[in-house]
């Protein structure tokens, strides 16, 4: 699978024994539409292309032993080797990996596109990790059958920061993590729901009051269920001790 890879400012390039998982989601609303409209493109190349015995094979039992296949470094290389990535970021996705921030994933939309590489089996040999300089990313503490999935949602995640894609949406800047807080509650009509109101302060059209509502929310939020954010969070300027977290008031 392959959009038009020749104008778009931003690509994907992703290794994979399942080519044909793609676009898959990625193909459907906003990413789709901004792939549709050449806002980023994406190549999914089959690494089994690059298998050179007469049963085109990918992978072999592991060194030592123990269960599972381990994707052959000789293959994946040829795989790699076979893109012109240039500088382009090169990732290999696994539940090894350094977890998936914001952040990273900021940085990943501002360059070229990253060449992704899509793990199977029990894994892929070491060395073509070491040789490739290949950067392991998780994304999140659980295991899932193959990378496609894991590659899916950081593409998406890179998509929709880019110039043109949220077109008229909130620009990223107000959402959760974009400034180490998750996101505080949403409502709309109708006001009552199931007995439930929308809090008063934001049908006040007093927007300093609903500005910090909404800060003492995502504070909460972030508080109770978020420690490791809200330990990192930066101290209170005044008296350069951490902030106390508000109470929570809604959900939970
Ligand atoms: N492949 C399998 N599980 C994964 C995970 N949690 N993150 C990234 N790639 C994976």
């Amino acid at each position: 699978m392959t959009s038009d890879l020749s104008s778009a400012p931003w690509r994907a390039t992703v290794l994979t024994l399942f080519p044909e998982m793609f676009p898959g989601p990625l193909g459907i609303s906003l990413a789709g539409k901004a792939l549709a409209s050449g806002l980023w493109a994406l190549e999914a190349r089959d690494i089994r292309a690059s298998a050179t015995d007469k049963h085109r094979s990918v992978d072999d039992t592991p060194a030592g032993g123990g269960p599972g296949m381990v994707l052959r470094a000789d293959v994946l290389a040829a795989a790699i080797d076979a893109v012109d990535a240039g500088d382009r970021p090169r990732l290999v996705m696994s539940p090894r990996g350094r977890p998936l921030t914001q952040a990273r994933v900021a940085e990943l939309a501002a360059g070229p596109g990253p060449l992704i590489v899509c793990g199977r089996f029990e894994g892929i040999d070491q060395r073509v990790i070491d040789a490739r300089g290949l950067e392991e990313v998780s994304i999140g503490d659980y295991v899932l059958s193959g990378g496609e999935i894991a590659a899916m949602t950081l593409i998406d995640a890179c998509v929709r920061l880019l110039p043109g894609v949220m077109g008229k949406l909130a620009s990223g800047t107000d959402e959760s993590f974009s400034d180490g807080l998750l996101e505080y509650p949403q409502y709309t009509r109708p006001q009552v729901f199931e007995g439930r109101e929308i809090p008063d302060v934001l049908i006040s059209g007093d927007h300093a009051r609903v500005a910090k509502w909404r800060l003492t929310e995502a504070e909460a939020l972030t508080a109770a269920r978020r420690p490791d954010l809200w330990a990192g969070r930066p101290k209170a300027p005044e008296s350069g001790k951490k902030r106390k977290p508000p109470k929570i008031t809604t959900g939970e």
